[in-house]
């Protein structure tokens, strides 16, 4: 049988065998609406009370200040729109290599007589802050910067940027989707006003989220309907998912910094081990300011899906550094920020590692791309990318 090493945890984890055991009476025997006042409501808001606390508990603020949405992508909607809908107009200031659900956020705020400023990043991904500083202008009403990139997973300088916002008294909202869980996360010291978070990248389930929203921030109601969430985000709770996301909380906030250390050795012996053996490859993303079991490597002249189709064939899952967008393919929003040279960007793939990630797993990956570069290199003459 194929060996099968998951490498894209970035995408997505699989859920924790004491998340599922947690969430699954809250399908049949806790079914009740969390809003009711019976018992059979009330035992559900007791399961989602106590997620809010494992949450605060967490990021050390008080359990009021999260709200649970539907995913990552709501987090980051209802931070960027909620915050500047709360005024008629202004400014906001992003970056070039946010996710698309800031991004396009950003972009449709644009549409409706918003302006908008995309700080660059350099080569490694890294927003300077003296550039934040320099966007700024007289009507700034948001900064929003993710904490790490999901593609390469260069950690932004979130405490200067936050600096920044707190001495002109701009909101910082950040995108913390694959950070939260994984490195500490201080929302005072970092000066952060909204952070996004999501459950399917701490082994957690998909399709629940939530957004830490620092008191007095101001900001307006994206989704409207009942009385849900202090009326901030209407809509009956997840309340299943939202048991799962406090419990796989609560785990990461356990094996967070054992794990730290040893996914960040199994991601060096990656590198380490692949650069002894494939000529032409280079690390995108920052050597060592980069989330624990991210690495993006670019291997010159060879298309990325290639890798991506070839490895799936050995049972190995990773992702490409670029998409399929009407028909051709096209280098990733982040590459391009980075200044990454199209010959490299075009064979870019992330291997994100995890919770069940062994050495010997990332050996046998090493073993497997040594012998499908050369192949791939052979069929393919060299600038043809
Ligand atoms: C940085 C970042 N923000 C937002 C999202 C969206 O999160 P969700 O999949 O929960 O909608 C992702 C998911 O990949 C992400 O990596």
């Amino acid at each position: 049988m194929t060996r099968r090493v998951y490498l894209d945890h970035n995408a997505s984890t699989p859920v924790h065998p004491e998340v599922l055991a947690e969430m699954l009476p809250y399908f049949s025997e806790v079914f009740g609406n969390p809003s009711s006042v019976h018992a059979f409501g009330r035992a559900a808001r007791d399961g989602m009370d106590t997620a809010r606390e494992r949450i605060g508990r967490f990021l050390s603020v008080s359990p009021e200040a999260i709200v649970f949405t539907s995913g990552g992508t709501e987090s980051d909607n209802f931070a960027v729109k909620g915050i500047a809908l709360a005024r008629d107009r202004g400014h906001l200031i992003t970056s070039r290599i946010e996710h698309h659900a800031v991004l396009r956020t950003c972009q449709a705020l644009e549409g409706q007589g918003f302006e908008a400023t995309y700080v660059p990043v350099d080569e490694y991904g890294m927003v300077d802050p003296e550039d934040v500083r320099r966007a700024l202008r007289p009507h700034t009403i948001l900064i929003t910067i993710m904490h790490a990139n999901s593609e390469v997973g260069t950690i932004q300088p979130i405490e200067a940027i936050g600096r920044i916002a707190r001495e002109r008294g701009i909101p910082l909202h950040v995108d913390a989707v694959q950070t939260f869980g994984k490195i500490e996360i201080d929302v005072e010291r970092l000066g952060i006003a909204a952070l996004s978070f999501s459950g399917h990248k701490i082994y957690g389930p998909k399709g629940v989220a939530g957004l830490y929203l620092r008191k007095g921030t101001k900001m307006v109601a994206v989704q409207h309907g009942g009385e849900h969430e202090r009326r901030r985000r209407a809509g009956t709770e997840n309340v299943p998912g939202i048991v799962g996301l406090g419990k796989a909380v609560e785990i990461r906030a356990r094996d967070m910094r054992a794990e730290t250390e040893r996914l960040t050795a199994l991601r060096d012996r990656l590198v380490e081990g692949v650069r002894a053996r494939v000529p032409e490859v280079r690390l995108n993303g920052h050597p060592t300011q980069r989330l624990p079991g991210t690495n993006n490597l670019a291997f010159r002249h060879v298309e990325s899906e290639s890798i991506v189709l070839g490895l799936d064939l050995k049972g190995i899952g990773v992702s490409a550094g670029s998409a399929c967008t009407a028909g051709h393919v096209e280098p990733s929003h982040v590459l391009v920020a980075m200044g990454v040279p199209l010959d490299w960007a075009m064979g870019a793939v992330r291997f994100s590692l995890g919770r069940s990630t062994t050495a010997e797993d990332i050996d046998y990956v090493i073993g497997c791309i040594e012998p499908l570069l050369a192949k791939l290199r052979q069929a393919m003459p060299v600038g043809a990318v």
